[in-house]
């Protein structure tokens, strides 16, 4: 269940830089929630993306806050932490690699990211089914193959749990084969045809 990799749906996340950023940008903070993070890669895809497009100051202004139910209560420390075996960076474009990463002194074949990435990323074990949002004011949720173990009821009632967790122009991504429940159409408007970028549409 915990499957995942660096750079997963490239193509996917890199809508934020497009479609989310152009919004966010001159905002105080920036606070997104990588909902079911598994042990960090999709946080931290982000972060380094975001990074990339943006200055060092106002990347300061990024607070990634990255949660899951982590069954195993490991995926807190793995995060913290940031150190990789290679074999999980592997797919991570070679400049971004040699820019963010650097081998971990006390662990061999590990591959530790720049702390000014890990900064930004803090997690929190979190249950999406208490339906309690980690915070409200957010501006951006990312919740990707996630919500495709639960069932019809649970992934409205999480998606309207978004809903309310975020700004009045807030951004909700996840992945290709998640469609909106028609019913939430008017809470959510599809920012493009081809991908699962939406925006809320403020009551
Ligand atoms: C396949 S991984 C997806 C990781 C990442 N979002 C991605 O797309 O690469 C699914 C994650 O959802 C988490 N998860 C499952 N049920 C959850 C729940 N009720 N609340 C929070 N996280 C949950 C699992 O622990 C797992 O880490």
């Amino acid at each position: 269940m915990a499957f995942t990799y660096f750079f997963r749906d490239l193509q996917t996340l890199e809508m934020i830089i497009e479609h989310v950023l152009p919004v966010v940008k001159t905002r105080r903070f920036i606070t997104i929630w990588s909902a079911g993070c598994a042990m960090g890669p999709e946080p931290y895809t982000i972060a380094i993306i975001l990074r990339e497009n943006m200055g060092q100051m106002i990347f300061r202004n990024v607070r990634i806050i990255a949660t899951d139910i982590d069954i195993s209560d490991q995926f807190g420390r793995v995060i913290q932490e940031g150190s990789y075996p290679y074999g999980d960076l592997k797919r991570i474009p070679e400049a971004i690699f040699s820019r963010y990463f650097s081998p971990d002194e006390r662990v061999p074949g590990n591959y530790v990211i720049a702390e000014e990435i890990r900064r930004r990323v803090e997690f929190q074990r979190h249950d999406l089914l208490t339906l309690v949002p980690v915070r409200d004011h957010i501006n951006l949720v990312v919740c990707k193959n996630v919500l495709l173990h639960f069932s019809e009821e649970e992934r409205r009632s999480v998606l309207m749990m978004f809903y309310y967790a975020l700004e009045g122009d807030g951004f909700l991504i996840t992945e290709q084969t998640q469609k909106m429940p028609p019913e939430l159409g008017e809470r959510f408007l599809q920012v493009i045809p081809h991908a699962q970028v939406f925006r809320k549409v403020a009551s």
